[in-house]
This record gives structure tokens, sequence and C-alpha cells, in this order.
């Protein structure tokens, strides 16, 4: 299923998405590094205890990682993430920069051919009109400062996971430029609502009504399983020509909602 026979790293393997993922990626024979703060209750393959909240954090796993895996990675999946109700810092810490470094801390182990997939939402879809306060922000050298310099700007403090979505929007197309000459491909994912732990924050912070409608509208929510075929796929040579892209994957939301929108007037 996956380009090499090389390990794939997971990151967000305790729960959800990483943890359906790793199962799907093992069960087809893959070798799995897994990352998580959390210890799995059940894991197949090598588990990195590690805090992505901090770019040394991410660093420090990303050491544990490479030693794992001395021939090479064939593929790093970036699944970990927190929802809106964490405070900002956090929020912004673990999506943007603990992703970004993790996978710069990465790059040499990744072999020529690996692939990287990062989970992104559906919710950011309009992230262009954002881009280079996304630019700014996600390629700022020091984190700390960085997180400083947006303390007043209501959308990156009170819309925290939106931003840090739409930076990893750009930053999924900014790596992939990065790791281009290196014949490594870089996409992201976006699902809508997905059953899992951290739908219950969502519909604190998004609005009870406006998630459970969704799922109304839709038939369900979205199963972790949904959303791990499409990581697999990615990561796979089937995706060998997609690059620098983002897949939907929110059964139909979005399109409904914005062509509704477009439609109503
Ligand atoms: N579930 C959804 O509806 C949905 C929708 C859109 C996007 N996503 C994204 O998908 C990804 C996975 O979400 P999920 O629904 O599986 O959530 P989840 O809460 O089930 O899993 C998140 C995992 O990330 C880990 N994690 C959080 N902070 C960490 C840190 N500082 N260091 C290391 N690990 C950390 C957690 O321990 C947990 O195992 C997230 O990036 C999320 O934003 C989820």
């Amino acid at each position: 299923m996956t380009n090499t026979e090389l390990p794939i790293a997971i990151t967000g393997v305790a729960s959800g998405i990483g943890a359906a993922t790793a199962a799907l990626l093992s069960g087809a024979g893959a070798t799995l590094i897994g990352i998580d703060r959390t210890v799995p209750a059940a894991f197949s393959g090598t588990f990195v205890q590690a805090d992505l909240s901090t770019p040394g954090g991410a660093r420090a796993a990303a050491a544990k990682v490479a030693a794992a895996a001395p021939q090479g990675l064939g593929g790093l999946a970036n699944i970990a993430g927190v929802p809106g109700t964490a405070p900002w810092r956090t929020v912004l810490g673990v999506n943007v920069f603990g992703l970004r470094e993790l996978t710069r801390a990465l790059a040499p182990t990744l072999a020529e051919g690996a692939a990287v997939v990062n989970l992104a939402s559906s919710v950011a879809f309009q992230w262009r009109g954002l881009a280079e306060a996304c630019a700014r922000f996600s390629l700022a050298e020091d984190m700390e400062a960085a997180l400083d310099s947006v303390s007043g700007d209501e959308h990156a403090t009170g819309e925290s996971y939106l931003f840090s979505k739409q930076c990893v929007r750009f930053l999924t197309e900014r790596l992939s430029a990065e790791l281009l000459p290196r014949r490594i491909r870089v996409n992201s994912v976006s699902p809508g609502p997905v059953q899992t732990p951290i739908l219950e924050d969502f519909k604190n912070d998004h609005g009870r009504d406006k998630v459970e409608g969704a799922a109304q509208l839709l038939g369900r929510f979205g199963e972790p399983e949904d959303i791990a075929r499409v990581v697999a796929f990615l990561l796979s040579d089937a995706a060998a020509w997609v690059n620098g892209s983002d897949l939907r994957v929110d059964g139909g939301l979005t399109a409904y909602r914005t062509t509704g929108a477009l439609v109503a007037g």
C-alpha cells in the first residue's frame, strides 16, 4: 500500500484518526513509528512518547524517530492536533509549529519518493484569503515571538483552530515546494466532522446545533476510517503525481454549504 518498505511515522496514534490510520497501515503490512503525548491502548510498532506543543519537543521526537528508522522513512503522517477549546497558544503551538518542526527535522530521514500527509480541516477552505498572514506566522523562526506577534489579533486568538488549519494549508504547499527537489510529496487532508473525542470540543467551539446539523444533512458523521483510507492513499504510490494538494473529505458538506449560499444569493 505504501511506496517503500521503509517505516511510516504517524503522530496522534493514541486516538481517533491517527489510531485508525495506524491500524489500517499496520493491517496492510507497514512498519510503523507512532508518536503521541499519550501512550496508546493499542499500537503495533515502535512508540515514541512526545509533546509536540513546542519546536523543541517536536525536534526531540524527530531525533527518536530517526534513531528508530536507520534506513530512513517511507512517509510521515502529521495527524496529532488539538481543538479550539484548548488555550490558543497551545492550539497554534501543536497544530502549526509542532507539525512544521517535526516535518523539517525529519526531512533528512525521509527517503526519496516518500510522502508527507498533514491533517488540515474542511473549515479552512478559504485560507487563501489569509495566505500572507499564514505565511508570516507559519514561517517565523521563533515560535514565542510569532505567538506574541498575533496576541492582539482576534482571528488568530479567538478562532485559533481555524487559523491553525489555514496555516496547515499554507504549510502543506510551502513544505511541498521545499521538498520538491528531494522528490518528497507533501499533501493535506481536510476532514469534515468525524466521530472522535475531538468532536465534543468542536460542538462546544463551533456550536452544538451547527455540528449536529451537519450529521443530519450528511446522514452521519465521518468515521476515523473514512479519513484513514485517504491518508493511506496520499502516502502511497497510487498518489505519485499528487503533490502540494488538499483532499477534502467531508461527505459533501462544504460543497452543499458554499453553493447553497450562492444560490440563496
Ligand atoms: N475529528 C474531526 O472532526 C476532525 C475534523 C477536522 C480535522 N481534524 C483533525 O484531525 C486530526 C486528528 O484529530 P482526531 O479527531 O483524531 O482527534 P483526537 O483527539 O481523537 O486525537 C488527537 C491526538 O493528538 C494527540 N495530541 C494532542 N496534542 C498533542 C501534543 N502536544 N503532542 C503529541 N500528541 C498530541 C492526542 O493525544 C490524540 O491522541 C487533528 O489534527 C484534528 O484537528 C479532526
